[in-house]
């Protein structure tokens, strides 16, 4: 993930800050669930930027310069602490991620305060690996919304057919 510093920060005002993050996908659309912790520096960038702006990036796995990768850009939404979906996110999120179990949402035996956040991309930038043999570009919001699981060996040739579709 990474965020910027606010502006009224003594030192560090407008500075990129990039860590690594945990998050889950839970949602089909590919908005991706975050746990959000207020001792967190990302949380305190989101919280004091206007639109609550962050970028996520995903690699292949592993990561290589011929292999895909993509960095989403948008904003992060808190959901309420009574939010019903939130046992669902819960299960969702310790399916990928076993050692959150410390820190959900709503456990008072919690170690750390935290809240369940939704980021949502508003802009999508892919590139494919090497520009001569993969796409390298924005991607069209409503194409990455509504994208299936896929095997990631067969991206080449997935996107060039979506391709040429717009
Ligand atoms: C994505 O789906 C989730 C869950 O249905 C919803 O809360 C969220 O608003 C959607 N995001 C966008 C950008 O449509």
């Amino acid at each position: 993930m990474a965020t910027i510093y606010p502006a009224d920060h003594l030192t560090l005002a407008g500075q990129p800050y990039s860590m690594q993050e945990y998050y889950a996908n839970c949602h089909a659309n590919g908005s991706l669930t975050l746990i959000v912790l207020p001792i967190s520096r990302h949380t305190q960038n989101i919280l004091h930027s206007p639109s609550h702006s962050a970028s996520i990036s995903v690699s292949s796995d592993p990561p290589a310069a011929a292999r895909a990768r993509v960095a989403l850009m948008g904003s992060v939404t808190l959901l309420p602490d009574d939010s019903p979906e939130s046992e669902a996110l819960k299960d969702c999120y310790l399916a990928q991620h076993p050692d959150a179990v410390e820190w959900i949402p709503g456990d008072d035996e919690g170690a750390h305060v935290a809240y369940w956040g939704i980021f949502d991309p508003h802009t999508v930038y892919f590139v494919g690996g090497f520009g001569d043999e993969h796409y390298i570009g924005y991607v069209p919001l409503n194409l990455y919304q509504t994208a299936s699981p896929f095997d990631e060996t067969d991206v080449g040739s997935r996107f060039l057919k979506q391709e040429a579709s717009f």
